[in-house]
């Protein structure tokens, strides 16, 4: 018998709770770990909490064989043990858990084995919306990276020839040979400028400063590619986000395709934590808020206390009157709203009038009663 849409639905959101949940705890695994493997390495430290690290150390690793043989169970469960076995998440939590065992049945000593929990940090890595979009990025402006490595290829091998036939003669030790002159090359291009490889030629100081000024030149490029890459994506998913939070709040769904994109152009998303003050009486408004998710409670001037819930929307008094705040509104859970801003406020005013009508109307409604 097909299960009830709601029973799935419940099944399926304690799922995605209990998967949050446990990436919470792996985080926690990690920070632990990483505690225990810097301590390991701190002979004074080490030598008086011994006991203390090795039982951090064996939790952490405990945690993630656990994570990893429940994640195979379930997936084993589902019919997907295969794809997740291959999937970067799959093959980091199987590093996880048997990085550190393998080197220790292998023989290696064990200071070096817990060494490899350095690894765990990849379970971070691999969780992370920030390096997610950094792959992205990555993949997106690859042709554009590789040219700018290959500016800095061809800067580096010219450079380091000029001063191996520049220098040779007198610094045979430092730039005798192409490779030694290519560390030369490296350190000045990237700027680290160790200064323990330096040009004592005029000639060859010259070329130096070309370099170092070249170097940055680059990196600048590499940067600038990055950070572009990195913006337009953030905002891109932003934008997803945003967009399907306001498809789930009903004030918005009689909106057609490019009127929600629209719309969800104007807005902010929030998650906000309960007991939060989001307006207060007698403040300038700067913008409105629609509830997507969550309740919150506004103390009226009468005393009395309205509860809002899901769907409702609240602080577009101030903004219709240019008045002060009417009343007190605080979260009374954890909440995900929607924020409108004055000037997308007026934007959005102009430019859907069916909405702007319902807020009126609803401004107009709560302002007498309030009376
Ligand atoms: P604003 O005055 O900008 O800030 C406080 C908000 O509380 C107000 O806008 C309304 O959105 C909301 N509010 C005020 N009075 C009522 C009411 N009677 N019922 C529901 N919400 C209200």
């Amino acid at each position: 018998m097909a299960k009830p849409p709601l029973l799935s639905r419940m099944s399926r959101l304690a799922a995605v709770s209990a998967d949050r949940a446990m990436t919470r705890a792996s985080y926690f695994a990690v920070l632990v770990g990483l505690i225990g493997l810097t301590t390991l390495s701190i002979d004074p430290a080490y030598g008086i909490s011994h006991g203390w690290v090795q039982a951090l150390l064996r939790a952490a690793l405990a945690f993630f064989i656990w994570e990893w043989l429940v994640r195979l169970l379930a997936t084993w469960r589902t019919g997907t043990l295969l794809r997740y076995v291959l999937s970067g998440r799959g093959l980091v939590d199987a590093v996880a858990a048997l990085a550190v065992p393998t080197a220790l049945t292998a023989g290696a000593k064990p200071e070096t084995a817990w060494l490899l929990g350095v690894l765990w940090l990849l379970k971070i890595g691999a969780e992370s919306t920030g390096f997610r979009l950094l792959r992205r990025v990555m993949v997106q402006e690859r042709s554009t990276l590789l040219n700018v490595a290959a500016m800095f290829a061809t800067v580096l091998f010219m450079a380091s020839a000029a001063l191996h036939g520049l220098e040779r003669e007198v610094q045979p030790a430092a730039f005798g040979t192409l490779p030694s002159a290519l560390w030369w090359a490296v350190v000045t291009m990237t700027t680290t400028g160790y200064g323990d490889v330096v040009p004592i030629t005029p000639l060859g100081r010259v070329v130096a400063a070309m370099v170092m000024v070249a170097g940055l030149a680059v990196f600048g490029l590499w940067i600038g590619i990055l950070a572009t890459g990195f913006a337009s994506e953030m905002r891109r998913h932003n934008f997803l986000q945003t967009w399907e939070t306001v498809s789930k709040v009903p004030f918005f769904a009689s909106l057609g395709a490019s009127a929600t994109a629209d719309v969800t152009n104007m807005l902010r998303r929030i998650d906000v934590p309960r007991r939060t003050l989001l307006i207060r009486k007698g403040a300038a408004g700067d913008c409105m808020y629609f509830i997507a998710d969550g309740e919150v409670e506004v103390e009226l001037p009468n005393g009395k206390r309205i509860q809002l819930e899901t769907g409702a929307f609240f602080g577009e008094m101030a903004l219709f009157d240019n008045k002060p705040r009417s009343a007190n509104v605080t979260t009374t859970r954890t909440s995900t709203l929607l924020v409108l801003d004055v000037v997308e406020f007026r934007m959005l005013m102009a430019r859907h009038p069916a909405l702007a009508e319902i807020i009126d109307a609803e401004a107009k409604r709560r302002a007498q009663l309030n009376t």
